[in-house]
């Protein structure tokens, strides 16, 4: 096949034929396509963009450029969730136990942070001795035995996306609605799900910044899944301040094991709830909303999500003490307080300055080779829309280096906006599509 036809075919903004998308794929994953003509071929996509029926096909030859997990010998509904990102977002670590404790199983595989967003499995990694590098073989046992496996993605799992999100990454491709869509749901299905929930962030501290992309993102990856008969069901939240009051690895574990024992920040709890409903709702395992709601509240209060965590740590190696005793997890050398200099109503503070304020202090990575510090991070005592008094705490820093706190405080000075006017707290969910 003469790719550069391809390649001009997409550029005049033609369709292309099954066959040519498959091929395209397939070249590229076997190294046969060289970087130069797929990056050539992502920007004619990023101009010219994909139609629905080319779209599916698209995901489905990258689904299939490497394992796809089979889960047809568990019983019970197969459902994930799945974040675009933001700060604070330290939802899966409560939804998976919770669903798990609600009956339906939870094949997780989530990824690293990168930037100013935080990633599920550096949360995962400051529990002590927790591995997220288990075999297939042993995280199909887990979903079977336990409800739920908390893994990194293997270089067997969509390999084609591993090499094209890289490329994306180095040829400013990775803002197109088409090219994002395919790149996760290609991830998700190959975990062999019945079913998915996303959850699709909007606003300062998300890849999507206005409700109507992250609308239209949620409806690509909906068409992808009904393409291949895998419901899915998207939840548009809010990520215009941090999720929840901790940022930072352990800091946010400690804010899940809390929420976990139904103690957790109102929006956090809401929002997971609300994750699980549509879980469970998918799966045809919720019949009345409400009900299913209260039945989850009654999983935190009684004991069994934490449970359910409890033993996946365990199973993964990890301590299970620091579900009693947080203090087993890393923490920073230091804590001072920031202040807020005015009296007034905390007006907005922008998540992406406070991931990078995050980042600064070590919790999350510049490039994909830095280490981070689990330890590190911001815990926020006020949020948008509270009343704060000149000298008052907003928030505690956990720092481990001056240097690197001093940078920190001027990202938030300017991410922190106190003003005179009284604030409602807008809402938390913000669109439900199906
Ligand atoms: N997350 C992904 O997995 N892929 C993208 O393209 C963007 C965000």
């Amino acid at each position: 096949m003469r790719f550069v036809e391809l390649i001009r075919k997409k550029r005049d903004g033609h369709p292309l034929e099954d066959s040519e998308l498959q091929a395209l794929i397939e070249a590229y994953t076997e190294g046969d396509l060289p970087d130069y003509q797929m990056a050539a071929f992502l920007m004619a996509v990023y101009y010219k963009s994909m139609e629905a029926t080319e779209l599916a096909v698209w995901t489905e030859a990258m689904l299939h450029s490497g394992q796809v997990l089979d889960l047809s010998d568990i019983d019970g509904a197969k459902v994930d969730k799945h974040s675009t990102g933001g700060v604070g977002d330290k939802v899966s670590l409560i939804l998976a136990p919770l669903a798990a404790a609600a009956g339906l199983k939870v094949p997780m595989i989530s990824g690293r942070g990168l930037g100013h967003t935080g990633g599920t499995l550096d949360k995962l990694e400051s529990i002590p001795g927790f591995d997220v590098n288990q075999s297939v073989q042993r995280f199909i046992e887990l979903v079977d035995t336990l409800g739920l496996g908390l893994i990194g993605q293997t270089g067997e799992i969509a390999p084609a996306d591993k090499k094209l999100y890289a490329l994306r990454d180095v040829t400013a491709t990775v803002e197109c609605i088409p090219l994002i869509a395919s790149s996760i749901m290609s991830k998700k299905l190959a975990e062999g799900i019945d079913s998915l929930v996303l959850d699709v962030k909007v606003g300062s501290g998300a890849f999507m910044k206005n409700v109507d992309r992250a609308r239209k993102l949620a409806q690509t990856m909906i068409d992808i899944g009904a393409s291949m008969d895998r419901p899915v069901r998207a939840l548009i939240t809010d990520m215009d301040q941090p999720l929840g009051r901790a940022v930072g690895n352990s800091l946010e574990v400690i804010e899940s094991l809390e929420t976990l024992r139904g103690e957790g920040p109102e929006d956090l709890t809401e929002i997971t709830l609300e994750l699980v409903v549509e879980m469970l709702d998918v799966a045809g395992k919720a019949d009345d909303r409400d009900e299913a709601k209260a039945h989850l509240r009654s999983l935190l209060d009684d004991g069994s999500a934490m449970e359910a965590f409890t033993r996946i740590i365990e199973a993964q190696g990890g301590d299970p003490g620091v579900c009693t005793d947080p203090s087993l997890l890393p923490s920073a050398d230091y804590t001072v307080e920031f202040e807020a200099l005015r009296d007034g109503v905390i007006q907005s503070i922008d998540a992406q300055e406070v991931g990078i304020a995050a980042m600064e202090l070590g919790a999350g990575r510049r490039t994909k080779e830095d280490t981070i510090d689990h330890g590190v991070g911001l815990v926020f005592q006020k949020k948008r829309g509270d009343e704060v008094s000149s000298g008052e705490p907003i928030l505690v820093i956990h720092y481990s280096d001056r240097q690197s706190l001093d940078l920190a405080k001027k990202r938030l000075r300017a991410a922190i906006v106190i003003g005179d006017q009284p604030l409602k707290a807008p809402p938390l969910i913000l669109d439900r599509l199906q």
